[in-house]
């Protein structure tokens, strides 16, 4: 069994961003329309890198980002995602990215910038 895929839609009037905990073929509804899904990209396009590494040692895994986190553009949440569990880390503009759990293999790793969306990191 695989790690499960995170399904995020944002509304395009209001901004709101929902994960999809179960998926559905219904859309979900926000400020009368249809939200829409957000594309999870793996290839980091634009200057700020979103594709984090990570460092594994002792059973345990550091995610490494150099990323802005000024109030501007900053990183809101890491989310390390398994077979069985999933672990997120919160951030604010200003604070350092910091995110470590246990490691193992096949995990993901998912970045939220403000304003670059989902990315992702598959965990070998
Ligand atoms: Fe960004």
């Amino acid at each position: 069994m695989n790690s499960r895929k995170v399904l995020l839609k944002k509304c395009n009037h209001c901004g709101k961003v929902v994960e999809e905990i179960v998926n559905s073929f219904n859309d979900t509804i926000c400020c009368g329309e249809a939200m829409e899904k957000i594309t999870c990209n793996e290839v980091d396009t634009s200057n700020a890198s979103h594709i984090p590494t990570y460092e594994i040692l002792e059973g345990k895994i550091r995610v490494i980002l150099n990323h802005e986190i000024d109030e501007e553009h900053y990183i809101m949440w890491i989310k390390l995602v398994y077979k069985n569990e999933e672990k997120t880390f919160f951030f604010k503009p200003g604070e350092e990215i910091d995110a470590i759990g246990h490691y193992e293999p096949g995990m993901k790793i998912y970045v939220y910038c403000n304003l670059h969306g989902l990315w992702i990191r598959e965990v070998v």
